[in-house]
């Protein structure tokens, strides 16, 4: 019994330090007018690496989001479409929307792309890793921002 309790006890240290762990491994950043405002990186995002990740399996965009200069790719419709998502959002409010989309909508099924995952029990490299890296996030947003029809 008393085994069990210390076994129990040193698990769930091992889940808070490796959590703390992961977050720490994350640039902090600050959220204004439901905008990030700074870059993650200081990196001007590139444009063709970021529409690779938004359409390659990593980014995932399109198994939800329409993007109508790729009809010829299974788009989703779960999300609103990304025509023109560059005129309707600044840069600032794209990285947040794709960084934590659950600050403006906690009920939300889009993923947090730029947020350690706070699940116990799956494989150590999901728990410690954000979906996308800070300079994929910023190339995905500068691709994002030339939607513009
Ligand atoms: C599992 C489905 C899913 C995936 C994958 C997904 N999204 Fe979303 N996304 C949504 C939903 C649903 C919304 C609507 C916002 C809400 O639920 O509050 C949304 C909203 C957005 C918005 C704001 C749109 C608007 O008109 O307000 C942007 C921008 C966006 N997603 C970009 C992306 C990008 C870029 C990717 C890939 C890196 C992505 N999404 C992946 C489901 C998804």
């Amino acid at each position: 019994m008393y085994l069990r309790t210390l076994i129990i006890i040193i698990t769930n240290i091992y889940f808070l330090v490796s959590y703390v762990n992961a977050n720490e491994d994350l640039i902090s950043y600050d959220i204004i007018d439901y905008s990030i405002p700074y870059s993650l990186t200081n990196i001007e995002g590139n444009i063709k690496n970021g529409r690779e990740v938004a359409l390659s399996r990593q980014g995932n965009c399109l198994a939800c989001h329409k993007v109508p200069m790729y009809d010829d790719i299974f788009q989703g419709n779960i999300g609103p479409s990304l025509a023109g998502i560059g005129n309707r959002y600044t840069i600032a409010e794209l990285r947040l929307r794709l960084v934590n989309p659950y600050v403006l909508n906690p009920d939300t099924i889009m993923p947090a792309f730029y947020k350690v995952r706070g699940l116990k029990r799956v494989d150590k490299k999901y728990t410690e890793k954000s979906i996308l890296s800070a300079q994929e996030i910023e190339d995905v947003i500068s691709w994002l921002a030339t939607l513009k029809d």
